[in-house]
Parts: structure tokens; C-alpha cells; sequence
């Protein structure tokens, strides 16, 4: 029997195989000249070491904000007033409490816009310290407010106030399916839900819709603080009053002009351009128990919520 390890491989493959030799080979030629060149002197080395780029510690990415770690895009945000802390104040500071994909960041923004304060938060998101949210980790009455993805009665504990922003579950997980995939404003390619024959979708669905109800419930039921609840919904449908409600139960005034530069720029950056592509991953059994989740819990916001103040 003859040895014509290229038979049976169909032409493509050849072609990588081809290739791949190709590329050893080059690299392998490349290195023989560096090496001809001599070794690095010490310095040398150290200046290449110090020209390497800093890598990121894993674990100042919390457990929700883990996934493909991005920089956002470089722009520049124009504030509408300089950015600053809060005084001295007494007190725990308000929780800005959210599913995570329910639009937590582009509120930060406007309220960072219209208040001219910096908000914080229970994580330490690099991503968002290094492009206009410096108050990253910041958890006491210097911010304005303190995003958390967190429930039960120790994250309640670390507030007196909470402010609740509640989006419908099928939107909320498939933002966060995107963000895990894409970063804070990409997408998850259609080959992401495909995963293990949609099985690994499926399971995000499940834990995630699990999740979503959990915490919006926890918050509802049993934060003993005064709490203002805001939809997803009502901040894209009318920007401005929704605003206006929040900012009033925050107690900080804000002068007219600067509420109406923040709403000129209420797009931000942060925001996921809607695609004219509209991919809809949901099947019908999922989508019923989405459906009955959030009515669960939208029937939980009862008109008395926001008065508790
Ligand atoms: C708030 O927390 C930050 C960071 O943890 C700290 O630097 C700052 O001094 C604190 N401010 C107040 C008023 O407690
Ligand atoms: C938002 O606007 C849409 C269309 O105008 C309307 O159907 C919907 O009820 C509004 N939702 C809220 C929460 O205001």
C-alpha cells in the first residue's frame, strides 16, 4: 500500500494544509534571523516588557458583568455641566436597582446629564469607568445613585432608597444575551443562539427569566425603603417626564436649562441602535413563560409604589 496522505482529502482541506506549512515555515525563517541578530540585552528587555499592554485582572469584572471584555469605542461625551460628587451627606445611599440589560446605563447617563452628579455602582465595570461613569465602585452618598443587579436583604440593607427600573423580560435577557456577546452597544451574531443545537440559548432563557422575576419581585415586596418604580418603557415613550418623576424623588433640582440640554442629548452612546434586521430567537413555549412572568410582575407595581416617598 502506498503512503499518499493527500488522497481522500478533498481539495479544500489541502489547500489548509498547504497553507499551514506555509506559515510554519515562514515563521520558523523569521525566527532564525531574529536569533542571528543576537540575544536582547537586559534592557532591552525591560523596555519591551514595559511596552506590553496592561492586562485586565479578571476579578474587578464582576460575576454580571463577566463575558467578552470590550472597550467601548472612544468617543467623547460632551457633558452638559461638569461632572462631580455629591457633598457630604447622611445617610446609605439610593440603589438604582435593575435586571441587567434594562437600560441601568443609559439612565446613569441621563441622570448624569440633567444632575451634573456622578452615579456609582456595587461593580467595578472598567469598560464603563474609563468612558463617563469614573464613579465605577463607588457605594455611599457621593453618588447620586448605585447600580446594582443584586436582591435580597443584605444588598437592601447598604440603601434607604431605591429606584427600580423594570423592562419586559423578553427584551431585557435578549439586551443581555447581546451584551454578553457583543459588549455594552454590539450584538450577538445568529450563530450565538445556534450554540449547541439552541440549547445553550434555551438555558439563558430559562435562568435568566428565573432571575429577572426574582429580583423585580424581591424589590417590589421587600425593600422597606421608599421606592420609585420606572418602566423601560415609559423612559423611551416620554423621556422627559419620566425624568422629571425620578429626579423629584431624588429631591435634586435641577435648573431648566440643564434638563433640556440632557434631553437633547438623551441618545448618549450607550444605547443599542435598534437594527432594521429584527432576529426573534423566541420560541412560543418561551415566550409564554415570559409572558406570564411579566405579568407576575408588572401586576406587582401597584399605582401606591411611587407615592411611598
Ligand atoms: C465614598 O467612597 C469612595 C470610594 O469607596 C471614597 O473614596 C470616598 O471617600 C467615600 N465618600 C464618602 C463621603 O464617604
Ligand atoms: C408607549 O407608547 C406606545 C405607542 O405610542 C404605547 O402603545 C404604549 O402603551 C406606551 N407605553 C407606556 C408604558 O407608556
Amino acid at each position: 500500500m502506498k503512503c499518499r496522505p493527500f488522497v481522500g482529502l478533498n481539495l479544500s482541506l489541502r489547500l489548509l494544509v498547504i497553507g499551514y506549512v506555509l506559515v510554519v515555515v515562514f515563521f520558523s525563517v523569521l525566527s532564525l534571523h531574529q536569533m542571528k541578530k543576537g540575544a536582547p540585552t537586559p534592557a532591552e528587555k525591560q523596555a519591551r516588557a514595559t511596552l506590553r499592554p496592561p492586562s485586565i485582572p479578571r476579578r474587578l469584572i464582576s460575576s454580571f458583568e463577566r463575558g467578552p471584555f470590550r472597550p467601548l469605542r472612544r468617543w467623547r461625551i460632551e457633558w452638559c455641566a461638569q461632572l462631580q460628587f455629591m457633598g457630604a451627606q447622611p445617610g446609605r445611599p439610593v440603589a438604582l436597582v435593575s435586571f441587567p440589560g434594562s437600560g441601568n446605563t443609559w439612565l446613569r447617563y441621563l441622570l448624569q446629564q440633567a444632575t451634573g452628579y456622578l452615579t456609582g455602582s456595587v461593580y467595578n465595570d472598567l469598560g464603563l469607568s474609563k468612558n463617563g461613569f469614573p464613579a465605577e465602585g463607588v457605594v455611599n452618598r457621593s453618588v447620586l445613585v448605585v447600580k446594582t443587579h443584586e436582591y435580597g436583604s443584605d444588598t437592601h440593607r447598604q440603601f434607604d432608597k431605591a429606584l427600580l427600573l423594570v423592562r419586559a423580560p423578553q427584551q431585557a435577557i435578549q439586551a443581555e444575551f447581546n451584551r454578553q456577546s457583543g459588549g455594552h452597544i454590539g450584538f450577538a451574531s445568529p450563530d450565538r443562539y445556534a450554540r449547541s443545537e439552541g440549547k445553550f440559548w434555551q438555558r439563558f432563557v430559562a435562568l435568566n427569566l428565573r432571575n429577572w422575576e426574582r429580583l423585580n419581585l424581591d424589590w417590589l415586596r421587600n425593600f422597606p425603603g421608599p421606592t420609585h418604580v420606572l418602566t423601560y418603557q415609559q423612559l423611551v415613550n416620554d423621556t422627559e417626564h419620566a425624568l422629571k418623576g425620578v429626579l423629584q424623588f431624588l429631591g435634586v433640582a435641577v435648573p431648566p436649562r440643564q434638563l433640556q440640554c440632557a434631553l437633547e442629548h438623551k441618545e448618549g452612546i450607550y444605547r443599542r441602535r435598534s437594527r432594521v434586521r429584527r432576529l426573534d430567537p423566541f420560541t412560543a413555549e418561551m415566550r409564554a413563560q415570559l409572558k406570564a412572568a411579566e405579568r407576575r410582575v408588572f401586576s406587582a407595581i401597584s399605582p401606591s409604589t411611587n407615592k411611598r416617598t
